[in-house]
């Protein structure tokens, strides 16, 4: 209500009178050009007027946020928090055009495998590529949590260039990280699966169809020098498994993940039984060595995918709370953390520690052969919240473990070699940052490197409830940023975001505004626009241009039943200047950037005339910029109907 009362006023008395009133009360700065002389003291105060162009020159990070089930990303600006595009990636959407007209995204979309088509998918784990640990602005990568996809998105262009299927799952991929370099990219199989009969065979743990139990696999990627991936590997055992970091620096070459039903369930309850899971240490080069030395199947599927048994690598087991979703290492790699989401507790454990206590065959059992490592040798507890979920880090030596009952954040003072730069007592809360309400992931610029940029979290809340005005009974989410250089951490800003993101991660802006591309290359030579029938195979193809306010042609015709490929080409070399090709009577709809080349397919199933049109409004004839498709019946079509004949005509 104050906020409200506060703007009414501000149109009823004037700028002047209004800047004095909120100077008053502190919230809004009167200063026009620096964000920073608030009264008050807020550094983030909005200058009022709105200088032109604020938002691009104050903005420090980018964040890339997946959409989770609606199965793309969204980026936006911080510490402005102002969304700036989306990057469609296992979704359709046409205002980004991205569509399965286009036989390129149609085929990403296309599993290799069954050559069934898929337009959702539930994008989770956004990973950027890096260079000794840190992010490079070279690729973002994000997993598919429903199916066992990933996808790798360009980071001049914003777009999807590529999509890998892992072969012989079934099941989700839902913990997903990427080694120091981006040379491997690791993934886990959450949902247990029931693969074919020749990996259950040579798997051999005891699986049942109806009533579980089931296996699952971690999957190692190679990312080729240009950033394809192909599948290395895949680590068949008993288990499922959550979240995965490939370590580095003092864990370097350590693979760890989660598993929260060592029970091997198939229901909720069943997946609670035992008092503590496991966090798994791999070691890689163990994994490399069992493919070398040909310890492995293939499938007829995946000819080319080592199938590699647990039991073939060098594994451990760390017990962990019970059910432990977030795994996260510290910036220097010594210290994993894995919170018990059922529990109290984050569990911290020492890379040193647990490499010694391995040497020296500190075991207390083995299930299935994996050797269970005595923890009290190798981790602590902190205990301070119910429901903690994920862990971030900045470069101060603190942690940042959100808590999804709870409903707040805790900064945690780390230990050696931490404790010299912030002189904190190890291991204990020395903030609690409030949050509105469940957290579910948090992000510090570069909180899940070697070098993270800090000054900013945003945690991003679930059950955001009562944050913002209604809007039906599907609630968005609520990404809160909190400024962490100071104690206690004031709230910045909230930004509400559409259902239902899960991670981010966020680069500085010099590492993408240096490589944006704001217009494709056109091609040296651009084909000549024209319309070629081929009576044997049925197929129009048009070679059309499009160019304010023309589409070139803007008519052809078509015999009914025939398919028809547009090759359309955005000329234009102006920023800004992207045109859409929408056909009606037809779904079909699609953008186009400057300088883009985009191919369309679709099948004349129907006689008419159907107008195609620019969907941008890119000029005052932006709604003059349109052509005709004329689907004449196969029996009344003669040569003389072909564009090239009725243009001479
Ligand atoms: Cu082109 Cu509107």
């Amino acid at each position: 209500m104050l906020q409200n009362k506060k703007i009414r006023r501000t149109a009823l008395c004037g700028a002047a009178i209004a800047m004095c009133a909120l100077t008053i009360i502190g919230l809004q700065s009167c200063d026009q050009g620096s964000a920073a002389s608030a009264p008050g003291g807020s550094a983030y105060a909005r200058p009022f007027p709105m200088p032109h162009g604020y938002w691009k020159k104050t903005d420090e990070f980018y964040c890339f946020a997946s959409g989770g089930q609606q199965g793309g990303m969204y980026v936006y600006g911080m510490p402005s928090m102002k969304l700036l595009s989306e990057i469609p990636v296992f979704n359709v959407d046409p205002a980004w055009g991205w569509t399965t007209s286009n036989p390129e995204v149609k085929e990403m979309m296309t599993n290799p495998a069954t050559g069934e088509l898929f337009i959702s998918g539930d994008t989770h784990h956004p990973v950027l590529s890096r260079t000794d640990g840190v992010y490079d602005g070279r690729w973002l990568f994000v997993n598919d949590k429903r199916n066992a996809r990933i996808a790798r998105m360009n980071l001049a262009t914003f777009r999807t260039e590529e999509v890998h299927w892992v072969e012989n799952v079934p099941g989700g991929l839902h913990g997903f990280n990427s080694g120091p370099n981006t040379e491997l990219l690791v993934g886990n199989i959450e949902l247990e699966s029931y693969p074919s009969k020749e990996i259950r065979d040579y798997v051999d743990v005891d699986t049942d169809m109806i009533n579980g139990p089931y296996i699952s696999c971690v999957v190692g990627l190679e990312v080729s020098p240009e950033g394809h991936m192909k599948t290395a590997w895949q680590v068949w055992g008993p288990w499922q498994y959550d979240l995965v970091r490939v370590g580095w620096g003092e864990s370097d070459g350590w693979m760890i993940n989660t598993a929260y039903n060592t029970e091997r369930s198939v229901n909720t309850v069943g997946m609670f039984k035992r008092p503590e899971d496991y966090v798994f240490y791999w070691n890689l080069a163990s994994i490399e060595k069992a493919v070398a030395d040909g310890k492995y199947i293939t499938s007829e599927e995946a000819p080319d995918v080592p199938i590699v048994r647990w039991s073939d690598v060098d594994v451990y087991a760390a017990p962990c709370p019970l059910n432990p979703h977030g795994l996260d290492i510290d910036p220097t790699g010594r210290y994993a953390l894995s919170s018990g989401k059922a529990t109290t507790l984050i569990r911290y454990y020492d890379i040193n520690k647990v490499v010694k206590a391995i040497e020296g065959q500190k075991f207390v059992g083995e299930e299935y052969g994996v050797p269970v490592i005595n923890k009290d040798l190798i981790s602590g507890d902190i205990d301070t919240g119910l429901g903690p979920t994920h862990i971030e880090y900045d470069n101060e030596g603190y942690c940042y473990i959100g808590f999804f009952v709870d409903s707040d954040v805790k900064k945690v003072a780390l230990g050696a070699p931490w404790d010299k730069k912030h002189g904190k007592e190890p291991w204990t809360v020395v903030d609690t940052i409030p949050a509105h309400y469940s957290v579910g992931h948090l992000m510090v610029p570069g909180g899940d490197t070697a070098e993270p940029y800090g000054k900013y979290l945003v945690i991003m809340n679930k059950l955001t409830k009562d944050t913002f005005l209604p809007h039906g009974p599907l609630v968005c989410e609520n990404h809160e940023l909190y400024d962490i250089e100071t104690i206690p951490a004031p709230l910045i800003d909230q930004m509400p975001l559409p259902p239902e993101t899960h991670y981010a991660q966020g680069i500085p802006v010099e590492l993408i505004t240096e490589q944006a591309k704001l217009v494709y290359d056109l091609p040296s030579e651009i084909p000549p626009p024209g319309v070629v029938y081929d009576y044997d195979e049925k197929v129009v193809h048009v070679t059309m241009t499009a160019v304010r306010s023309f589409f070139t042609p803007d008519m052809f015709t078509v015999p009914q039943g025939w398919d028809v490929q547009v090759e359309l080409q955005n000329i234009e070399m102006s920023l800004d200047m992207t045109h859409g090709w929408a056909l009606t009577g037809y779904d079909i709809m699609e953008s186009i950037d400057p300088g883009e080349h985009k191919t369309l397919t679709l099948t004349a199933t129907h006689e008419g005339v159907f107008w195609y049109y620019c969907l941008w409004f890119c000029s005052e004839l932006h709604m003059e910029m349109r052509g005709r498709m004329i689907v004449i019946p196969e029996a009344d079509w003669s040569p003389s109907l072909e564009w090239s004949a009725l243009k001479a005509g």
